[in-house]
């Protein structure tokens, strides 16, 4: 058992938490208020050994400078943030370059904590629910800590994920890739009408 900070009480959030409750984890949400059922970004960060930040990309620094450098220090940081700019109305723009993503934003102000990107390149129902596809499909990792990896792997493990259906793609860098496929996967959502899809990797 895995006490875990989800911090972000949208449906991505909420669904990652009751996920990872279900699968035995004691697991706290993270609000920019405390609630009857949300902790604030510090206390929520300050309880977890792990943290999810599952608040927009465009916010991340924000919630987590609120989380307290101190709270995230020397803790897995796993991301599943994309940093999409609904303004420009749909599909919205994707602010990630090849240059630069969230993730590393995120670990560039939070050095002491051990990002990892996970889970951002698909529908939250499929996140915690993999085998709701008719077929295995792919999930991905990235990131510069491999203990903090591990940390992700074994929690996609407890979501339902096979472990030969992650593939860790190597360093925080990678996350750029992760989050501009953003691009290619709205425009996926559109042509099949459905978000309940994910891509598989199939290699020789
Ligand atoms: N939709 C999907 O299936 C999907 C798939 C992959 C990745 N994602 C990513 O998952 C993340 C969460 O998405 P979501 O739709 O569940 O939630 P969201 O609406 O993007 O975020 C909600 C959370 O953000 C916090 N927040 C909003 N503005 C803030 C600010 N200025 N400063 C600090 N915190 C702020 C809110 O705090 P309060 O609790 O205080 O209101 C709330 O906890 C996003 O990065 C999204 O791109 C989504």
């Amino acid at each position: 058992v895995t006490r875990i900070a989800v911090l972000g009480t949208g449906e991505v959030g909420r669904r990652v938490a009751d996920g990872l409750a279900s699968a035995g984890h004691e697991v706290v949400l993270g609000s920019r208020t405390a609630s009857e059922e949300t902790r604030s970004f510090a206390d929520a960060a300050a309880f977890g050994e792990v943290v999810v930040n599952a608040v927009g990309g465009l916010v991340s620094l924000e919630a987590l400078a609120i989380a307290g450098q101190e709270n995230l220090a020397g803790k897995p940081l796993l991301d599943l943030s994309n940093a999409l700019d609904h303004s420009v109305g749909f599909p919205p723009d994707v602010d990630a370059t090849q240059s630069e993503s969230c993730a590393e934003r995120i670990q560039g102000a939070f050095p002491q904590a051990r990002v990892v990107k996970w889970l951002n390149t698909m529908n939250n129902r499929l996140m915690v629910q993999p085998s709701a596809l008719p077929g295995p499909s792919t999930t991905f990792v990235a990131g510069d800590d491999g203990d903090a990896k591990s940390v992700a792997r074994g929690l996609l493990r407890d979501l339902g994920w096979a472990d030969e259906d992650v593939l860790d793609l190597g360093d925080l860098t990678a996350a750029r890739g992760l989050e501009l496929y953003l691009v290619l996967w709205l425009r996926m959502a559109v042509a099949l009408g459905t978000s309940d899809f994910n891509v598989h990797v199939v290699r020789a």
